[in-house]
């Protein structure tokens, strides 16, 4: 195989109280990336479609950090030129970094004849993360690549879990057109968290994780909250309060922010409730200058999808 054609879907993460390691993938938007292999042993960007200034020098982009990483892991058999069309915008909260890491570990894997893992693919994409964050988080790149639920119970080693859902769970996505660095968006958290706040936040992690299994909507919906990230990321998000307070109202499970914002997710139970909780969300910024975009989407089940 000398070229390869992927699609990669955008992804939600933290889940509100998951923070760096709960994630699932969204069926749109998403990125789409060509990696061909060159006989020249470099990895080249040739193509950035995207508004916003995506650099094309393979040093600073994620998806040139990750393939280097890889090649250079092998010996450098070969060189790879990658061309990006960004579905996905940068700053979204909806793991748009995360998609085209994920997306070169995933193609590269490929073209290099499948030599790496799961857990390696995921421990390349991280280093994308890294370069762009300055953290190794794979909350985004982990459902990006495996699809469905991902749980990462440990970092040091890494360790991945699948986890069950209810299939009828539905993922609204509120993506108010302003742009928040993660990098940014992690320097504003604070370092230490009262003992209160911890059992609070890994109560409400054990909770979504059991009622996803159990499907058990009313404590998927207890669970929902997120007492370390939210307080203080929400005050970068236009009416982040009155977007979760209507969402809820319309019948969401529960609301909170999208990874590093600042997108919102909401969860329900049904499509025609997420449809629901969509029109309530947008109704909220009607009269507002700022732009959004809106989805509606399954959790989808698989992550990077081969297009050619
Ligand atoms: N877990 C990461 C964070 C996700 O919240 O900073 C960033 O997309």
């Amino acid at each position: 195989m000398d070229e390869i054609k992927v699609f990669v879907p955008a992804t939600v993460s933290n889940v509100a109280c998951g923070f760096d390691i709960m994630g699932f993938p969204i069926e749109e938007p998403g990125d789409e990336m060509i990696f061909r292999k060159r006989e020249e042993k470099e990895v080249v960007i040739t193509h950035v479609d995207c508004n916003e200034e995506i650099p094309l020098d393979a040093r600073k982009n994620v998806a040139g950090v990750v393939s280097r990483a890889m090649l250079e892991a092998q010996e450098l058999p070969f060189g790879v030129e990658i061309r990006i069309n960004k579905g996905i915008r940068p700053g979204s909260g909806i793991g748009s970094s995360g998609a085209s890491s994920a997306g070169a570990a995933w193609a590269v894997n490929r073209l290099l004849g499948d030599v790496f893992g799961e857990k390696e693919l995921v421990s390349f994409a991280m280093l994308g993360e890294q370069s762009i964050s300055g953290a190794l988080h794979a909350d985004n790149v982990a459902p990006a690549l495996l699809g469905g639920f991902i749980l990462i119970p440990g970092y040091d080693p890494l360790e991945l879990v699948r986890l069950h859902f209810p299939s009828d769970l539905y993922c609204t996505i509120f993506h108010p057109q302003v742009e928040i660095r993660t990098k940014d968006a992690r320097e504003i958290l604070k370092k230490e968290i009262s003992l209160r706040d911890a059992v609070h936040q890994w109560g409400n992690v054990a909770g979504l994780v059991a009622g996803l299994m159990q499907e058990d909507y009313a404590l998927i919906a207890r669970s929902m909250e997120d007492v370390v990230a939210e307080p203080v990321r929400s005050l970068l998000i236009p009416s982040f309060d009155a977007l979760k307070r209507e969402a809820t109202a319309a019948g969401a499970l529960g609301c909170s922010i999208s990874g590093s914002g600042p997108a919102l997710f909401a969860l329900s139970r049904g499509r025609e409730t997420a449809e629901q909780v969509r029109s309530a969300m947008e109704k909220v910024y009607e009269d507002k200058e700022i732009g959004w975009k809106s989805y509606v989407s399954a959790i989808a089940g698989e992550g990077v999808k081969i297009l050619s």
